[in-house]
């Protein structure tokens, strides 16, 4: 399609890769398995802005523990598709998490660059432990390896969208786990 500039205009399609009833069927089972691994403990959930809010507030309501919460944002160098291995705090943890029980919330494990960074990064404060979760894993692009303790469903290497994740700012509140394409 030309656009006005008579530039090519290129669309964009989502198309249903997980339905939304299927992810929360995924949360339920994960969020069983930390409360059990978890038991008699308070957690601190780290929910990774802007990406992980949608999944971290489905997995808390289902946690059957005390639970807190904090929020950090990152940023990655690099373009809206790829993120590359230099990471920059945007906004740092309100509260420390030294001696508390830590786990790291994402949306998605692509390369691995910005968890090992974090993980890594967080340990140095000293909690009493500290494991990742994350809703969606694509293990095919891994350059980093980055030890996942929980991790909802591993997917092809195609750019998801929904579920709070995004392109470019857009898409994060669909409710299902969507494949962005481009047509021209
Ligand atoms: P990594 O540092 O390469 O592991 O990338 C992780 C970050 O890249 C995620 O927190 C997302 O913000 C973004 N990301 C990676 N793959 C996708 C995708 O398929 N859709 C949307 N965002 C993605
Ligand atoms: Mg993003």
């Amino acid at each position: 399609m030309k656009g006005e500039s008579g530039k090519e205009r290129i669309m964009e399609s989502v198309s249903v890769l997980i339905p939304e009833e299927q992810v929360l069927q995924r949360v339920r089972e994960m969020a069983a398995q930390i409360t059990e691994d978890y038991a008699g403990e308070e957690l601190k959930l780290i929910c990774i802005l802007k990406g992980s809010v949608f999944f971290t507030t489905e997995l808390a309501k289902r946690i059957n523990l005390p639970v807190k919460l904090d929020f950090m944002s990152v940023s990655s160098y690099g373009n809206e598709m790829e993120s590359t291995g230099r990471v920059r705090i945007v906004k740092d943890l309100d509260e420390s998490i030294r001696g508390e029980h830590v786990l790291v919330i994402e949306d998605i494990i692509d390369s691995g660059h910005t968890l090992s960074f974090l993980l890594e990064m967080l340990k140095s404060r000293q909690p009493a432990s500290i494991e990742l979760c994350t809703l969606l894993d694509k293990p095919s692009r891994r350059v980093v390896s980055v030890p996942v303790k929980y991790s909802g469903f591993e997917i092809p290497d195609e750019f998801v969208v929904g579920f709070g994740l995004d392109y470019a700012q857009r898409y994060r509140a669909l409710p299902y786990i969507g494949v962005l394409s481009f047509d021209d």
